[in-house]
């Protein structure tokens, strides 16, 4: 267990690592410490050789947005000599699957770190929503971009433009939410997942974030060949072996990255 300031991250035996933002006076708010902590965290889970991530909050909020106590006296000259807030890009960017737990709000920022996460799972009473336009700003770390294009530009325009929040009902069936299960079991259901997919052929997992992710950022003739290489590549490794061989003696994998 690794105490940050405003972050806690555990890395079990199991090889999950779970991330938590904790500042639950402040609703988990984006400061410029906790995004220097969470890249730190970060480095610290891929020398932890971690195979998945859980992100979770701390208290009633996954987290409420950016810091907009912090945020309120920066000039345009700081916000960009330092490219603020960007780093947070570096979970997007992990190689690793990501689970989003997400009780309580998810708001500007922390709905769009929640849409960073390969999958995500809500509590009931979880809510979601791009706020920023009620304070003069707009989503700054991919609110406009990821949000468009899970749930489309007129579900975008609104959220975007009137800032209204939406429950995880709602989020689930726009379809930018894996699962909704009682606020209670939200942490435990992510856990479960993230041990699950531990537990599979590391490279195979690998290789579907990777194709699932392509399928948003290129053509589909591409997509289909990125994936039927990989697909075929897998055939390199005996985890392809023992994972049809182990269906085949009717016995559970013992996936060894090989
Ligand atoms: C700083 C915040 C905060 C935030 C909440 N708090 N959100 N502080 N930045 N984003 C603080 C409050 O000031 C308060 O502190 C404490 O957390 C509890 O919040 P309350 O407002 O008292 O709670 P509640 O009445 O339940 O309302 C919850 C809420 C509301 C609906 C989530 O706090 C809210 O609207 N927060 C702001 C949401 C927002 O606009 N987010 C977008 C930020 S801009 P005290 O000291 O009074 O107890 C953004 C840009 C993204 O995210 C750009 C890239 C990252």
């Amino acid at each position: 267990m690794s105490e940050y300031d405003t972050l806690t991250l555990a890395v079990g035996d199991d090889r999950v690592a779970l991330l938590t933002l904790n500042r639950p006076t402040a609703l988990n708010a984006l400061s410029s410490q906790m995004m220097r902590e969470f890249t730190e965290a970060l480095d610290e889970v891929t020398r932890a050789d971690a195979r998945v991530l859980v992100l979770t909050g701390a208290g009633r909020a996954f987290a409420a947005g950016a810091d907009i106590a912090e945020m309120r006296d920066r000039t345009f000259g700081e916000m960009t000599d330092a490219d603020h807030l960007s780093a947070w890009e570096r979970l997007a960017a992990l190689r690793i699957p990501t689970i989003g737990a997400v009780n309580g709000f998810a708001l500007g920022g922390g709905c769009e770190i929640a849409m960073m996460c390969d999958l995500l799972f809500a509590g009931e009473g979880a809510s979601f929503g791009q706020p920023e336009i009620a304070l003069g700003i707009i989503p700054g770390i991919g609110g406009t971009q990821r949000l468009t294009r899970v749930v489309g530009k007129p579900q975008a325009m609104d959220l975007i433009l009137t800032g209204r929040r939406i429950d995880a009902d709602e989020a689930f069936r726009l379809g930018l939410v894996s699962r909704v299960v009682p606020d209670d079991e939200v942490l435990d259901s992510a856990m479960t997942a993230a041990r699950q997919i531990a537990g599979f052929s590391s490279r195979a997992v690998r290789a579907a974030k990777e194709c699932v992710l392509r399928a948003d950022q290129t053509s589909l003739s591409e997509g289909l060949l990125f994936e039927r290489r990989w697909f075929h590549s897998l055939f390199a490794f005996a985890d392809q072996t023992e994972g049809m061989t182990a269906f085949l003696d009717k016995r559970p994998a013992r996936f060894s990255d090989d």
